[in-house]
């Protein structure tokens, strides 16, 4: 068993090696011994047959450089399960074949893991291949892009994504996570793009997401789940905004509790602050912040809170508290026939709201808000 382990292990590695290209360190004729235990090596895996070297040889390169990979259609960029302590650097424009499957194109999990792209690294998902105005909910099958689940003490860094045929980053079951600097640019489907959400998260805690880009159609951040998380320097476009929820799923503990956004900016967005809640559900959506949130150009809402999403607009229902939730410094423009401020809790859900410098106007006043706590106005 053990012999058949090591001789796999060492197959991997020898292939790992031969396809190096080019090898940053030269690799004299490893000792079977020396491929297992030490793995001060860094292997590089590129074209199109990169991806399955890349996925057999994950547990031998300590850095794992992926350059310019084309991956076939229908398969996984799998480095889940990597080593404690690996790393891994996207060079040039790693590209995905079209196929009509769920995906993921890319899934990475582990401990204290670094996934970096170079300078002028693009991961490109060729979304305008699939995009027919449907989504998830129709058309063709799309691939969710990038998944960063059971990952603790982890980075992504200086990620760049272009056109995502749906989905880009999931996160779920991740501890202690660090975004810093990624970039998602779906403009290209603004017409036909949809649920093009840039960061899904769910059972998560401790995340930070600083200095993301995301141009997309649908949430730039939506929580599902999860405590102890942070937005920060942001700029989001053309989605659907800086989302709690859907709350109320029954792939989530139905807890978010600790979030902050701030320090970021919302433009052309469908709203820009928004909690949305599953109607019939049960959860607690306790002490969220947006502080410092510039908007321009909304086009449906500068900020709503409704808790009637799949039931019935203007029957919210009260099974998920709203507590704790802290407006400072939330301001901007909305355009003429948009609402700036709506407001549809359910009875006694929303309580103990504290909201201070909201200005958003340009839009309509609702006459429609529903038991808004006391001290908020529509
Ligand atoms: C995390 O991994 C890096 C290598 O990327 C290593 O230098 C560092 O010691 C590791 N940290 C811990 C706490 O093991
Ligand atoms: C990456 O490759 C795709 C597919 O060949 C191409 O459409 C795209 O322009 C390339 N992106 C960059 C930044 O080179
Ligand atoms: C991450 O940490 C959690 C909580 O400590 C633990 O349950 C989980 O197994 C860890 N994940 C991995 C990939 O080791
Ligand atoms: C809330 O989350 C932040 C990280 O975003 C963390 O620094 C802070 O300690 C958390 N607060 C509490 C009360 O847990
Ligand atoms: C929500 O909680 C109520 C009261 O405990 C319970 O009757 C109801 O079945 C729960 N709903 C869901 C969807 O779990
Ligand atoms: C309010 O937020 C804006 C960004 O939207 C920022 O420039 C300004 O400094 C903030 N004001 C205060 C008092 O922090």
């Amino acid at each position: 068993m053990m012999m058949q382990h090591l001789a796999t292990v060492f197959a991997a590695f020898a292939v790992a090696s031969a396809l190096a290209t080019p090898a940053p360190v030269p690799t004299p004729a490893p000792r079977l011994e020396d491929a297992v235990a030490r793995r001060a090596n860094s292997c590089t895996f590129s074209g199109s047959d990169g991806h399955a070297s890349a996925s057999s040889s994950k547990a031998v390169c300590s850095t794992i450089v992926l350059s310019a990979l084309n991956v076939p259609a229908g398969v996984t960029l799998d480095l889940d399960g990597l080593n404690d302590d690996t790393t891994v650097v996207f060079e040039g424009n790693t590209t995905f074949a079209y196929s009509a499957w769920a995906g993921p194109l890319f899934a990475v999990s582990g401990n204290n893991i670094t996934v970096r792209g170079a300078e002028g690294s693009t991961l490109d998902g060729q979304g305008a291949l699939y995009w027919d105005g449907k989504g998830g909910s129709g058309g063709v099958t799309k691939p969710k892009f990038f998944r960063a689940n059971h990952m603790n003490d982890s980075i992504l860094d200086s990620i760049t994504i272009h056109n995502a045929p749906r989905n880009s980053f999931s996160l779920n079951f991740v501890n202690n996570l660090l975004v810093k600097d990624v970039t998602i640019d779906d403009s290209a489907g603004d017409a036909l793009g949809k649920n093009t959400d840039g960061f899904n998260i769910n059972n998560a805690d401790g995340v930070t997401i600083t200095g993301a880009k995301v141009w997309n159609q649908d949430d730039c951040v939506a929580i599902n789940s999860g405590k102890n998380i942070l937005f920060t320097n942001g700029f989001c476009s053309g989605g659907h905004g800086l989302s709690i929820g859907s709350v109320g799923g029954q792939d989530n503990d139905n807890v978010v509790r600790n979030v902050t956004f701030s320090d970021s900016v919302m433009e052309k967005s469908q709203q820009s602050v928004r909690i949305k809640t599953i109607s019939g559900a049960n959860g607690t959506v306790d002490g969220i912040t947006y502080r410092n949130i510039a908007m321009s150009g909304g086009t449906d809402y500068g900020i709503i809170v409704m808790q009637s999403y799949n039931g019935v607009d203007g029957q919210p229902t009260n099974g998920v508290s709203v507590t704790n939730f802290v407006l400072q410094n939330v301001t901007g423009t909305v355009e003429s026939d948009a609402v700036n401020t709506y407001i549809e809790c359910g009875e006694g859900s929303c309580r103990d709201w504290t909201w201070t410098d909201v200005s958003v106007n340009g839009g309509r006043t609702s006459a429609d808000c529903m038991n808004v706590p006391s001290g908020i106005s529509c």
